[in-house]
C-alpha cells in the first residue's frame, strides 16, 4: 500500500509509534492538575512536551496553548479578536484558505457586521501581495485583523507571511496565520514568522489526531472560547490531552531529526512531476513554479477526471485525493483553484499526492508508473 494524503492526514510516524508503546507500557496516566504524585509526573509530561514543542517552533513555552487541533485553534483565536469588533471595522482574508478559516471570517463578518475583504491571487497560487499593501494603506487601523495561511493544503504554494507580518506590524494589525500545513513539512519558526497567532494539528506530522496547539505572541489577547477547570492558563478548559500533546513533541523532534532528507524528497518530486509531464505535455502541474512545500503535487490532466483517476490508483494500492466537491456526480473545480483563475477542465481533473519525510523515495516511482497507465487508460474514454 502507498499512502499519499499525508496532506490530509499524516500516518504515525515511527519515532512516535514507538514512543506510544513505550509511554503505554510505563503510564503514567492521571490528570495533570491534580496535586497527587501521579498527577504531577504526568504535568511534568505535559511542560517538557510544551518546553520540547515550544524549543522546535520557535517560541517560548509561554506561548503554547495547547488544544485538539488548527479548527478549535482557529475558532478560539478569531473569536478571541473579533468579539468585541466594532461595525465599520474589515477583516482580511485569502481566497486559498481552508474552511476553518473561511467559515469563521463568514461568521464574524456577520455577527459584528464586519465587512469581509479577500485578497485576490495570482496564477501561480500565491496571494497577490502587492494588493494587500495597497488595502493596508488604505484602510489601516479599519483593519481587525488580516488572516492568510502559510502554506496552502491543495497546492502546497507558500504564501509570503513574513512580509505579512512586517505589514501588520507596521500598523498594529493582528495577524492570524493558518500553518497548519507548514509545520512538520518546512522549517517553520514561530518567531521568525512575525505572527501574532499561529497553529498546529498533531495528525498533519505524525502525532496523534485531536492534539494540537496555538502559538501566540501575547497569551493574554486570548479569550477563553472552552471555559472550564482553568487549564492552560485558563484559556482553554478542560483536562488536557497529555498523551496528544507529547506525541506532539516527539513528531517535531522526529521532522527536526528527518529534516536534512527535505531536498531529497523535493528532487525525487520533482523528478516525478518532469517525468509526467513528459508523458503527457499537456497535464497542468499546479503552482509548480510558486514556492512549494518539498512533499506535495498537485497534477490534472485536462478532460481526465480526477477521480476515475484516484480510482485507478485505489485499485493498486495507492491512496491519494483529488480536490473536487462531488455532488450528483458532477465534480467542480476547488474555491482555491478558482480563485487562482484554473479553468474547470483543468481544475475537474487534479490529483493531489502528498507524501512525508518518511515515505521512500521510491514510491515517486511506482506512483508515477500507474498515473502514467492511468492517464493512457482514461485518455482513451475521456471523461469530460
Ligand atoms: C490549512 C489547514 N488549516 C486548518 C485545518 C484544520 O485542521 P484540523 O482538521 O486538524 O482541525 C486543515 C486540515 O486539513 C488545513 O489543511
Amino acid at each position: 500500500m502507498i499512502y499519499a494524503d499525508y496532506n490530509g492526514s499524516a500516518p504515525i510516524c515511527a519515532d512516535v509509534k514507538e514512543y506510544l508503546i513505550n509511554r503505554l507500557e510505563t503510564g503514567p496516566f492521571a490528570n495533570p492538575n491534580s496535586i497527587h504524585q501521579l498527577g504531577q509526573k504526568t504535568l511534568m509530561g505535559l511542560e517538557n512536551a510544551r518546553a520540547v514543542s515550544a524549543k522546535l517552533l520557535g517560541c517560548l513555552p509561554k506561548n503554547i496553548i495547547f488544544n485538539s487541533g488548527s479548527t478549535e485553534g482557529i475558532s478560539h483565536v478569531f473569536y478571541s479578536i473579533l468579539t468585541d469588533a466594532k461595525e465599520d471595522q474589515i477583516i482580511i482574508t485569502s481566497g486559498i484558505e481552508h474552511s476553518a478559516v473561511v467559515k469563521v471570517c463568514k461568521h464574524w463578518a456577520h455577527k459584528r457586521n464586519l465587512q469581509l475583504m479577500i485578497i485576490p491571487t495570482l496564477e501561480n497560487g500565491v496571494i497577490d501581495l502587492e494588493t494587500l499593501k495597497g488595502w493596508v494603506k488604505e484602510y489601516g487601523s479599519r483593519i481587525a485583523t488580516i488572516t492568510v495561511m502559510a502554506a496552502n493544503n491543495e497546492t502546497g504554494a507558500i504564501q509570503p507571511f513574513k512580509e505579512i507580518s512586517a505589514l501588520c506590524a507596521d500598523d498594529n494589525i493582528p495577524f492570524i496565520c493558518d500553518t497548519t500545513q507548514i509545520i512538520g513539512k518546512e522549517p517553520f519558526s514561530f518567531k521568525e514568522s512575525g505572527a501574532d497567532f499561529a497553529f498546529l494539528s498533531g495528525h498533519k506530522l505524525g502525532a496523534l489526531t485531536g492534539s494540537g496547539l496555538i502559538m501566540a505572541k501575547d497569551v493574554t489577547k486570548l479569550k477563553p472560547l472552552i471555559i472550564g477547570g482553568g487549564q492552560e492558563k485558563d484559556l482553554r478548559g478542560g483536562t488536557q490531552n497529555y498523551l496528544g500533546n507529547e506525541t506532539i513533541a516527539v513528531g517535531l523532534t522526529y521532522f527536526q531529526k528527518m529534516s536534512e532528507k527535505l531536498h531529497n524528497l523535493r528532487e525525487a518530486r520533482d523528478k516525478f512531476e518532469a517525468r509526467l509531464l513528459k508523458s503527457f505535455p499537456e497535464a497542468v502541474v499546479i503552482s509548480k513554479d510558486a514556492p512549494r512545500v518539498a512533499s506535495t503535487t498537485y497534477i490534472s490532466l485536462p478532460g481526465i477526471h480526477g477521480q476515475a483517476v484516484q480510482i485507478e490508483l485505489e485499485s493498486q494500492g495507492i491512496f491519494v485525493t483529488t480536490s473536487s466537491a462531488c455532488s450528483d456526480n458532477e465534480p467542480s473545480t476547488s474555491k482555491v483553484l478558482k480563485s487562482m483563475g484554473v479553468t474547470d477542465d483543468v481544475g475537474r481533473g487534479v490529483v493531489r499526492i502528498s507524501l512525508g519525510l518518511c515515505s521512500p523515495l521510491e514510491w515517486y516511482e511506482t506512483i508515477g508508473d500507474a498515473m502514467i497507465a492511468a492517464y493512457e487508460k482514461l485518455s482513451k474514454i475521456k471523461s469530460f
